[in-house]
């Protein structure tokens, strides 16, 4: 019989990407849920959608994403990013297995290594405190969950730096970009991939496996903004100059971190994933936009 697996934000950048994979795992059966059908603001909405149904994963990808709007919306941003654990927790099935996407914000420190899972937190701002709260909440209720931490995810579909960059490098000759935040960028379909990856790792040795926990997932290299705007502009063959700035002198309104490179060894150990490297996938997103 197939497993059951629900997504939450399915208009989302990862929630599309899980949407464009599923064709490939035919074991599964997929249940997508937009904001309107299950409302993470709205306990009685979380009630009703996993009151009525039994689950064999959830893969939580919906989320308060608007990091600057998060600092004049902190009600809604907790609401949803960390108060709905809580309600997720009480009402879904036991057997139910978590999958939650979490940040790389919330490490916030700069030990002059990839970050590790175990490192401490210094979340600033309230996305990051935000998503925080939110994995302690799941794993406090739900030790066996999946966490994992990505950052700086782009993807074909929604809202991203990669779309952005590629219409404003048609229409500008200059653009001014913060080069002082080192990172690594995501692209959404391999983190959907590695969640699909996962789920098979824990069906397959369900007994005598549990898995629980946090993992950091991105790709292989860093890089800053400003070069990865090059990057994308080098390979579409676009014709834009980037000179660099600071996060100091772009003065968001939300803090963000200025070292986000994280290490990868628990997922690569724990589940056997291959961590490629971030211009491959940036290629790979690129050639699919085209
Ligand atoms: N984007 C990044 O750079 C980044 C970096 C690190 C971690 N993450 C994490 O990765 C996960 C996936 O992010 P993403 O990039 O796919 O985000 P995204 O493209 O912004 O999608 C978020 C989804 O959540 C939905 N949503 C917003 N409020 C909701 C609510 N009250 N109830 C239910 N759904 C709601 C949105 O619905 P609408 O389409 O209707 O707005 C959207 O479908 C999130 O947990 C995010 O925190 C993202």
């Amino acid at each position: 019989m197939q497993k059951k697996v629900l997504i939450s934000g399915s208009t989302g950048q990862l929630g599309s990407e899980l949407k464009s994979i599923s064709s490939d795992y035919n074991d599964f059966e997929f249940i997508y849920k937009n904001r309107a059908e299950l409302d993470l603001s709205d306990c009685k909405k979380i009630q009703e959608v996993f009151s009525n149904n039994k689950f064999d994963y959830f893969i939580n990808t919906a989320a308060f994403t608007a990091v600057d709007k998060a600092e004049t919306e902190k009600e809604s941003c907790f609401d949803i990013n960390a108060h709905s654990l809580k309600t997720i927790v009480k009402y879904c099935n036991p057997e139910c297995r978590i999958i939650h996407i979490s940040s790389d914000y919330v490490y916030n420190i700069n030990p002059g290594r990839p970050l590790q899972e175990d490192d401490i937190t210094k979340p600033l701002g309230i996305y990051a405190q935000s998503k925080l709260q939110g994995e302690e909440s799941l794993l406090k209720e739900r030790e066996n969950s999946i966490i994992l931490r990505t950052s700086w995810v782009y993807s074909e579909f929604g809202h991203n730096f990669v779309k952005t960059m590629l219409r404003l490098g048609e229409s500008k000759d200059k653009l001014s970009i913060v080069s002082d935040q080192i990172g690594t960028p995501s692209y959404a379909r391999e983190i959907a991939k590695c969640i699909m990856v996962i789920i098979q790792k824990i069906e397959e040795n369900e007994d005598t496996h549990d898995y629980g926990g946090i993992y950091n997932f991105s790709h292989k290299g860093s890089t800053n903004w400003a070069d990865f705007a090059r990057e994308i502009f080098r390979l579409n063959k676009i014709n834009c100059e980037v000179e660099n700035t600071t996060t100091a002198a772009y003065n968001a309104p939300a803090h963000r971190p200025l070292w986000s490179v994280m290490s990868m060894l628990k997922v690569e150990k724990t589940f056997g994933i291959k961590i490629k490297d971030w211009k491959d996938c940036l290629q790979d997103c690129l050639s699919r936009l085209s």
